[in-house]
């Protein structure tokens, strides 16, 4: 009984530090929460980025960016949980990738906390965690949070 009674215990444990930080985020996990369960085409745009706007290298001719609730709030830097989704479309207007900034407090110091993922249009991850090309060039854009449209 006692040790079920710590299993138990242990088990919340672990839920509880899980919802509050997400130290170690996970690529497939991310694209289910955006795709699935907070599914991002639902969510606002930066007031001063709506809808689909001509965008510029690497990242395609066209984009649509997408922000969730404590992303979407006024103000740099953005707060913990904060998701910027980014469809990358081509000449054609066809989606060609989707790049992802998830804010984790205390993930990566040095660079804004985002934790930065790249995935096809199906979800198949490409690169995630803290890849150096996107971190040194968002980092023209250290002012605003590493966020290159403006992000209010
Ligand atoms: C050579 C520069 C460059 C690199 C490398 C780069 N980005 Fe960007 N990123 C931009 C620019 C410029 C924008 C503004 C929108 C546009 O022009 O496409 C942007 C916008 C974004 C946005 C929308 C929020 C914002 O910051 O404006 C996300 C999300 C994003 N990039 C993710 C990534 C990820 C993930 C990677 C790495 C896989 C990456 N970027 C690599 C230049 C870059």
């Amino acid at each position: 009984m006692r040790k079920l009674l710590v299993g138990v215990a242990v088990t919340l444990l672990c839920l509880c530090g899980m919802a509050q930080a997400d130290m170690n985020p996970d690529p497939d996990a991310l694209w289910e929460r955006i795709v699935e369960s907070e599914p991002y085409r639902q969510w606002a745009f930066f007031p001063d980025h709506q809808g689909m706007q001509e965008g510029s290298a690497p990242h395609g001719l066209y984009h649509i960016v997408y922000a969730n609730d404590v992303a979407v709030k006024a103000g740099h830097p953005k707060g913990d949980g904060a998701v910027i989704v980014k469809e990358n479309y081509n000449a054609d207007k066809e989606l060609a990738a989707i790049t992802v900034m998830y804010k984790v407090e205390g993930y990566n110091p040095e660079a804004g906390d985002w934790f930065w993922a790249k995935y096809t249009p199906d979800g198949t991850t490409l690169m995630a965690g803290k890849p150096k090309g996107c971190i040194a060039c968002h980092t023209a854009a250290q002012s605003t949070d590493f966020i290159m449209v403006s992000g209010h």
